[in-house]
């Protein structure tokens, strides 16, 4: 075994879902308590993380190609970086990335990662460390405390998933659904607010099946956790995502036209529009119970920005169950979306179901489903000039004098005025493109 140099710094780069941007950002504390510092920009890290993601095939690719870019760009910079694959194509391919990769000394699953100084004692030492296990009592116990955020922050307050979609690998790479405890939760949203953050999203596969127990040992659910946070004096915007159809509540329904803080925005996926395809990928909601849903949310918060996921192409989908997709969509009017061709995952129910799609069926359902939802979002970019709200600071614009931000709505907003990163800054939104608007600053800023 050839020993290797104690890494000095580091680069995490995730991919996927934005829980896996919550575990890298994570990571990335883990590895400062060993004194590991960020690679400047341009350079490259004598440590590389990929976080990785499973859900499609064209992404677990990824991951091998970038493996080769990574040891090419060493070679050209005269080093060899220490790899490490985490996330969910570690989970689920670990054994194979160590057998396709010799470049690769650390594989580490997306709830073992907390054990990331152990492993990278022993790739020092010149072994090849895997670690996949899932541990009963998890990781947060042991992860180091959260460091200074930008002004939105992400929270995960709930992993993993029962449900068994027929075509999806998440049940496998991230495990059972757990809910993390109230108070561990509380506290981290303290951390988070009082190192500045003013938005704080709440991540889950399944976010809305959280449980716990408040401070009196009260049951609590999912609303009653969104409810508590709200009282933190210096948080100003509470979002969450992924929610499932399934554990939709009254209580989370109500919290919409309760809770002030909490953004007019839900991320709702159905997958497709069709019962025949819902059921045959095992969502068990209907396409009915779904639009009653969100006529419910409708009622509750009459602005509320709805959002959902969809899969073209699910094996068997016939050209009249595509176009019951299309009619949901007609009927729904998001205002954003994201679609994708059905991806065989190995191992998954769907993956051997007869009737599997041509790719170029896929690419024609896919683009004229996306024509329909970028139509949606436009047109809900446009409904939205004349509103007055508030937009959170996020980054400087392209032009000088120029911020962007997100309005309630998620929606991104360019304005030109006298601002700061985290300022929630009151405009008038006056001009809509398909993906941002223009807005008008209403009260400037003292300068
Ligand atoms: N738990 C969330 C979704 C998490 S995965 C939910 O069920 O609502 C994010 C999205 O990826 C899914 O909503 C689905 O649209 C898509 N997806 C998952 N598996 C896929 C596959 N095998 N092929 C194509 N898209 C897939
Ligand atoms: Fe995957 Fe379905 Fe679980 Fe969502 S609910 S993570 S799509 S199995
Ligand atoms: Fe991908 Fe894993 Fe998230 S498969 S979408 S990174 S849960």
């Amino acid at each position: 075994m050839t020993t290797r140099p104690v890494p000095k710094t580091y680069r995490v780069k995730s991919f996927g879902c934005q829980m896996n941007v919550y575990d890298g950002e994570r990571m990335a504390e883990v590895l400062a308590t060993r004194g590991i510092t960020p690679a400047a920009e341009g350079e490259e890290a004598d440590l590389v993380v990929l976080n990785t993601c499973h859900i499609r095939e064209k992404a677990a690719e990824k991951v091998y190609s970038d493996i080769g870019r990574l040891v090419k760009a060493g070679r050209e910079a005269g080093k060899e970086p220490l790899i490490a694959v985490a996330g969910c194509v570690a989970q689920a391919e670990g054994e194979e990335i160590m057998a396709r990769a010799p470049a690769v000394s650390m594989v580490v699953g997306p709830q073992a990662y907390h054990r990331l100084p152990g492993l990278l004692d022993r790739a020092i030492a010149g072994e090849r460390a895997t670690d996949t296990d899932m541990p009963e009592n998890g990781k947060f116990d042991d992860l180091p405390a959260r460091r200074k955020v930008g002004p939105g922050a992400f929270l995960t307050i709930q992993e993993g998933c029962d449900k068994f979609c027929t075509y999806c690998v998440v049940p496998y790479t991230r495990g059972a659904e757990i809910s993390r405890p109230f108070s561990d939760l509380l506290r981290e949203a303290e951390t988070l607010v009082e190192a500045g953050a003013k938005e704080i999203t709440l991540l889950g596969q399944n976010v809305n099946a959280w449980t716990g127990a408040d401070d009196a040992g009260r049951a609590i659910g999912f609303d009653g956790l969104v409810k508590a946070l709200a009282k933190l004096p210096e948080l100003h915007r509470i979002r969450y995502t992924t929610s499932h159809p399934n554990d939709v509540t009254e209580g989370m329904i109500a919290m919409h036209g309760e809770v002030a803080k909490l953004m007019p925005y839900l991320h709702l996926p159905v997958q497709s529009g069709s019962d025949r395809v819902l059921k045959a990928m095992n969502r068990s909601h209907t396409a009915d119970s779904y639009l009653k849903l969100l006529e419910a949310f409708r009622a509750a918060r009459p602005d509320i920005a709805l959002s959902g996921d969809f899969i073209v192409g699910f094996p068997g989908e016939t050209e009249a169950e595509f176009a019951e997709t299309l009619a949901l969509v007609d009927a729904v009017k998001y205002a954003a979306a994201f679609s994708f061709k059905y991806s065989p995952r190995p191992g998954t129910p769907a993956a051997s179901m007869d009737g599997q799609i041509a790719r170029e069926v896929m690419e024609d359902r896919l683009a004229r489903l996306q024509d329909a939802l970028n139509r949606d979002q436009y047109a809900f970019n446009r409904y939205s000039v004349g509103r007055e709200c508030e937009v959170l600071v996020e980054r400087k614009g392209k032009l000088p004098g120029q911020w962007l931000g997100k309005s309630p709505w998620l929606q991104s907003v360019f304005f030109e005025g006298n601002a700061q990163i985290g300022d929630l800054v009151c405009v008038e939104l006056v001009e809509a493109g398909p993906n941002s608007l223009a807005g008008r600053v209403l009260e400037p800023l003292p300068a």
